[in-house]
């Protein structure tokens, strides 16, 4: 695999319509672009070109199982990306196009071998970012777009997260990163697999259980026979370290298994820099805590998701060496958060 090019880093396109016009014609071009979705930052390349394809794992490092998205300005597009089109996928499209839902269906002959990484199926997503769809419509093309990140590094949900991930990766001479500013989601799309009977959720995502269900019936969830609700395995090339910030980061299930570390900590004669990323506010940390930089996302998990990379990324850049986390209780609907957060961490 080639490593870091020696061309400058694209620099951040204000998405003005000449701006997502030209990027358009990139992509048609076989280059790379970046661009805002409503969940994180997509790398796009042109879905029907194989070459323009692999220089997507190529920039991200990305093993060939794990198979990309592809993205598609609306419903139409998405059949003629598939093979067959279920009741179900009418009826899924229709509830949460656009929008942040991916359904896994059988392939159309025209999407090739390295997007599906073999596969016989395909996942599409009309995403809902009005410069998305304007880069889509311009393009007149399918767009195949993983996360615009390091394979296993967190996501980004700013345009500046993908300059400082790929940015060495990436040509100026050709590629773009169209800066759409702050991606209001947060985390990345639930994937669905209407392949399999009953549909199966591989990633839990923005859209949750109770929503899929009421327009489809019943779904399975993998993870989700026991009380646990983080259990990773789930897509092909879906890894249980992955979404990971750079710092070391632990979780802890509760509030007070959080403090008895920190007490701990405190008679520690080496104190790392420490970013904790709390549920609710915590309370004054003493002196001995002065390297601790606290984050409170609240309570509400769609509020809590839309702040969680950018978060991360904020506590990576302020230079803590450990991320804590207090995990968000194991209900459901914190289900897609948990599950990240599973990934990003290991056991405090
Ligand atoms: O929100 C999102 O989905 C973002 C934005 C950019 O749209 N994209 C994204 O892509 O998260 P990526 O590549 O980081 O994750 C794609 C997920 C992986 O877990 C992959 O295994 C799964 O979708 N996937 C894609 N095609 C599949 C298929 N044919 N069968 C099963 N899983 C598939
Ligand atoms: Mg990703």
């Amino acid at each position: 695999m080639r490593s870091m090019n020696h061309a400058p880093a694209p620099r951040l396109a204000a998405p003005t319509p000449e701006n997502i016009q030209a990027a358009a014609a990139a992509l048609r071009a076989g280059a790379l672009v970046a661009f805002a979705t409503e969940t994180v930052y997509g790398l796009g390349a042109n879905a029907l070109d194989a070459g323009a394809v692999a220089r997507i794992f190529e920039v991200k490092g990305r093993p060939a199982t794990n198979p990309l998205i592809v993205h598609v300005a609306d419903e139409a597009a998405a059949r003629q990306a598939t093979g067959s089109w279920p009741r179900e996928a009418e009826l899924l499209a229709r509830a949460f196009w656009p929008g942040p839902l991916t359904l896994v269906l059988p392939r159309a002959a025209t999407i090739p071998d390295i997007i599906t990484a073999g596969l016989d199926s395909v996942g599409v997503r009309v995403p809902s970012h009005a410069i998305a769809l304007q880069l889509l419509r311009d393009a007149g093309i399918p767009i195949a777009a993983p996360s615009a990140n390091r394979s296993e590094a967190l996501s980004p949900t700013r345009a500046e997260h993908v300059l400082q991930s790929l940015g060495a990766w990436l040509d100026s001479g050709r590629d773009m990163i169209l800066d759409g500013g702050a991606c209001a989601v947060g985390i990345e799309s639930s994937v669905l697999d209407l392949t399999q009977s009953p549909p199966v959720l591989l990633r839990p995502g923005a859209i949750a259980r109770a929503q899929i269900e009421a327009v489809i019936g019943s779904i399975r969830v993998l993870g989700a026979s026991s009380a646990e609700i983080d259990t990773p395995r789930a897509s092909p090339g879906m890894m249980a370290r992955h979404y990971a910030p750079r710092a070391r980061a632990l979780r802890f299930e509760s509030r007070r298994e959080l403090e008895a570390a920190l007490a701990h900590r405190a008679q520690a004669k080496y104190l790392p820099r420490l970013g904790i990323v709390a549920v609710g506010e915590m309370a004054a940390l003493q002196d001995s805590q002065a390297l601790v930089e606290v984050r409170a996302l609240g309570t509400q998990p769609e509020k809590y998701a839309s702040r969680l990379y950018d978060i991360l990324h904020e506590l990576d850049e302020a230079g803590c060496e450990e991320i804590w986390v207090e995990m968000p209780p194991q209900r459901e609907e914190w289900r897609a958060v948990r599950d990240r957060l599973a990934r990003a961490t290991v056991e405090g």
